[in-house]
């Protein structure tokens, strides 16, 4: 693999206070740097994970894309430039900026910024998370997913799949178009839909217990227009969360118990059961597509179609005195969803 995570997220944002109470509040994020016009939010041992400027704009302003080896942003760098593709070499400023040791930048057929860097700083102190949850799944996974809408479907796949070095995980037809990539064993780092506008969908951050998925829902409830994607599981990557509307004018998926998978064996495939395995309610699509996301959950319910979650070592017991039924686990398997 020439990129290996998703390193870090710059958004754009009418008010960094908005982005202040949310992100830590909700989140559980740590301020580690707020000037007049912009923020920086640290989720684990990194210096800052998520930084928001304020240009009173919204949405995504760059994606940070971590690669192992300083070499392989010259190796990257030259490819895009064999294809036709403008790439800014970091400046020490902007590298400085971003507190790595060096990166490029570029953009994808969509117009997002692209950087890809290497040698993020740690911090020295320990995370302080801005509400008592466990902490975030981080580390080797990266800080999360990020699902991109595009209009330039067919040319983002390439450019995703054969430029950058993304994998499919899988990709679904319907209520929508999406395909899943990954980089690591993050079941995907990236997600393509294919929409009629440019942007960003969600971005994902996982946190290590169940209850800070439910306490944060307890949480966003209390803002009546904040949830924008009810609580349930996803069926491709396991992932248990619910999307609210962050204030950057796109959705936040804040989850728990995603897959691990094996990226050298993996098998790319169509997911047909549908995005969600229950739940999910998807506040934001029209009516029409919103029944036949739930069609599919019916149907899944009605066929019994169970996933065994997966979980972090030392963060479970084994309850005594029960019995799993095993065919239920066979199935998944037969459907390959384990
Ligand atoms: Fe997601």
């Amino acid at each position: 693999m020439m990129l290996k995570a998703l390193g870090y997220v710059g958004l754009r944002a009418k008010s960094l206070d908005d982005w202040v109470a949310y992100g830590t509040r909700l989140l559980g994020m740590q301020v580690v740097e707020r000037g007049a016009s912009n923020l920086a939010l640290r989720m684990d041992d990194r210096r800052h994970r998520l930084v928001v400027n304020a240009d009173g704009g919204e949405g995504l302003q760059f994606l940070g894309f971590e690669v192992s080896e300083p070499r392989t942003i010259e190796v990257l760098g030259a490819r895009l430039e064999r294809q036709g593709f403008r790439v800014e070499r970091g400046s020490r400023t902007l590298a400085d900026q971003r507190y790595v040791e060096d990166l490029i930048a570029f953009t994808d057929p969509s117009g997002n910024r692209i950087e890809v860097f290497y040698g993020q700083d740690a911090a020295v102190d320990m995370f302080e998370p801005g509400r008592p949850i466990s902490g975030f799944r981080t580390g080797q996974l990266g800080m999360g997913h990020v699902v991109l809408t595009t209009s330039h479907f067919e040319e983002m796949v390439t450019f995703y799949r054969d430029l950058l070095g993304f994998h499919l995980s899988d990709y679904f037809t319907k209520p929508i178009q999406i395909h899943f990539f990954h980089l690591n064993p993050r079941h995907h780092t990236l997600g393509l839909l294919q929409w009629p506008t440019d942007g960003v969908h969600h971005l994902m951050i996982e946190v290590n217990y169940l209850d800070d998925v439910g306490q944060a829902y307890d949480i966003a409830q209390l803002n009546t227009d904040l949830v924008a994607q009810t609580l349930g599981r996803h069926i491709n990557d396991h992932v248990l969360s619910f999307y609210t509307r962050n204030p950057s004018n796109f959705m936040t998926e804040y989850g728990w118990g995603g897959r691990s998978i094996e990226p050298d064996s993996w098998t790319p495939r169509e997911v047909i059961e549908g995005p969600s395995l229950w739940g999910h309610e998807r506040l934001w699509l029209p009516p029409d597509q919103r029944a036949l996301s739930r069609d599919l959950r019916m149907k899944a319910a009605s066929e019994g179609l169970r996933i065994p979650i997966d979980v972090q070592e030392g963060a479970y017991k084994v309850a005594a005195g029960t019995c799993v039924p095993q065919d239920s686990i066979a199935e998944a398997t037969r459907r390959g969803y384990i």
